[in-house]
């Protein structure tokens, strides 16, 4: 049989103890997960590509998430090419409130007539519901704690910047 194969594909910026959870969950459901980092045009970043992928490898790695994990970065076109790319039949989605399946449910239709990948929706730990990166972008912004929101190498860093992180 084939690998089953997954990504989850998001901004993460920055990743979010939602985030985190969501990817737990998808490492324990496929052979292979491909955690990948996409620019979003249509958001305002906080944080450069790069930095994301650090704070993704780092944050995984010190929650001990089981399974064949791998965090890459797409901006050469469709995140279905990517995913085409890797042998990926399926996009894992964290699903939070109603607002969340308007918002993906027509991005995993075209995805799906693109190239016949599906999209899965998890639901995370009912703790995380109203955690988001842009609130946590807003509140780091204005000198705020956000150590309850995001894993703790995220919250070191936007603690410190790279200092100590
Ligand atoms: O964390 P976000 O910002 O909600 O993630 C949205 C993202 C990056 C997954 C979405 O914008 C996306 O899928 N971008 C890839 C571009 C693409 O393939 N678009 C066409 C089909 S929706």
């Amino acid at each position: 049989m084939d690998p089953r194969i997954a990504v989850v594909p998001g901004s993460f910026d920055p990743p979010t103890l939602g985030h985190l959870d969501v990817i737990r969950r998808a490492a324990g459901l496929f052979d292979q997960l491909h955690v990948l980092v996409v620019h979003n045009p249509g958001k305002e970043a906080m944080l450069p590509i790069a930095e994301r992928l650090r704070l993704l490898e780092r944050s995984i790695a010190e929650a001990d998430v089981e399974g064949d994990v791998i965090v890459a970065a797409w901006s050469m076109g469709l995140l279905v090419d990517y995913a085409t790319d890797v042998g990926a039949k399926v996009l894992v989605k964290g699903i939070r409130s109603q607002v969340d399946v308007a918002y993906e449910t027509p991005m995993a239709i075209v995805n799906r007539d693109l190239a016949h990948v599906e999209t899965v929706f998890l639901l995370p730990d009912p703790s995380h519901a109203l955690v988001s990166s842009s609130l946590v972008r807003q509140v780091a912004g204005l000198g705020g704690d956000v150590s309850p929101y995001v894993p703790p190498a995220v919250a070191r860093f936007l603690d410190t910047g790279a200092r100590g992180f």
